[in-house]
């Protein structure tokens, strides 16, 4: 099997610059529930407007019985039925799909933004796996590589295939009207996103914070990081560590807009090798 590891380069976790169109190719024993999904919403006007070309295969398309089947029982005994190698064999033959080509699988690499965007960058295919496995001859000697997103057993590959190529197509220039939006989103900036409100302003009595309604663009900037710092810090600190904690300028935004000094001082301490110096300036604020 070659080794293609998706995150082994992962850099950016935003937009990538494409030259061309994503193609992305998957092959499925549930055609119709891959091309349903994928013809609506974001990815069916990606793949209308021309920035995605994704090709969807029937994994019954080379068998040759006249029950179509893909299946069979594990050797050695117990519960269930693995996908066979050969009408899998057969169907990536058949189709020779754009490489690398990625088992949708439990055990695989555990899928994440900066898998996305290393992702964005070229062209892949995706096949999903079945019953209580694939045949190990599939993962030996076809594809490049397995990809998980996450630690939960699904009936199929299928929600994977379509969680990976939601998650990727979104990160081509074009796909989300807003390219801003895209480089906001949680993870891409290693934080969670900041609260969002719309109209109307008051909604049965719950406000929307003064300062989003103030029109000041730099006060605004800065509440939405300290907001996006402070919901990290209490739900996932260990996106604030794999960052290297948090900055001088961090800290400061963060007191300012009143997040107590205790907990700050708390999430300085978890650092590795901190003594509560400020983490990179980078992310300073503009
Ligand atoms: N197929 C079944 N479970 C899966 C998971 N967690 N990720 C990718 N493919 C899968």
């Amino acid at each position: 099997m070659v080794d293609a590891d998706p995150t082994e380069h992962a850099g950016a976790t935003g937009p990538v610059e494409a030259t061309s169109a994503l193609n992305v190719e998957v092959l499925t024993i549930f055609p119709e529930v891959v091309e349903s999904y994928c013809s609506a919403s974001i990815i069916g006007r990606a793949r209308r407007s021309g920035l995605l070309d994704l090709k969807v295969h029937d994994l019954r398309e080379a068998t040759k019985d006249p029950h179509r089947s893909v299946d069979d029982s594990p050797f050695g005994g117990g519960a269930g039925m693995v996908l066979a190698p050969g009408p899998v064999f057969a169907a990536v033959e058949k189709a020779q799909p754009v490489r690398p080509l990625y088992l949708c699988s439990p055990g695989g690499r555990r899928f994440d933004q900066a898998m996305a965007a290393e992702l964005a960058a070229g062209s892949f295919s995706l096949l999903c796996g079945r019953y209580e496995g694939v045949d190990q001859r599939v993962v030996d000697h076809l594809v490049d590589g397995e990809i998980s997103i996450g630690d939960y057993v699904l009936a199929g590959g299928e929600l994977a295939a379509l969680v990976i190529i939601e998650a990727v197509a979104r990160l081509v220039p074009g796909v989300v009207g807003n390219e801003a939006s895209v480089l906001d989103d949680s993870f891409t900036t290693g934080l969670l996103e900041y609260p969002q409100y719309t109209r109307p302003a008051e909604f049965r009595g719950w406000t929307v914070p003064e300062v989003l309604r103030g029109g000041d663009h730099g006060r605004i900037a800065r509440w939405r990081h300290a907001e996006a710092l402070r919901r990290t810090l209490e739900r996932r600190p260990d996106l604030i560590a794999a960052r290297g904690g948090l900055s001088g300028v961090e800290v400061q935004l963060l007191l300012e807009h009143g997040y107590p000094v205790g907990a700050v001082e708390a999430s300085q301490a978890q650092r590795p090798g901190s003594a509560g110096a400020a983490a990179s300036e980078e992310r300073d604020l503009p």
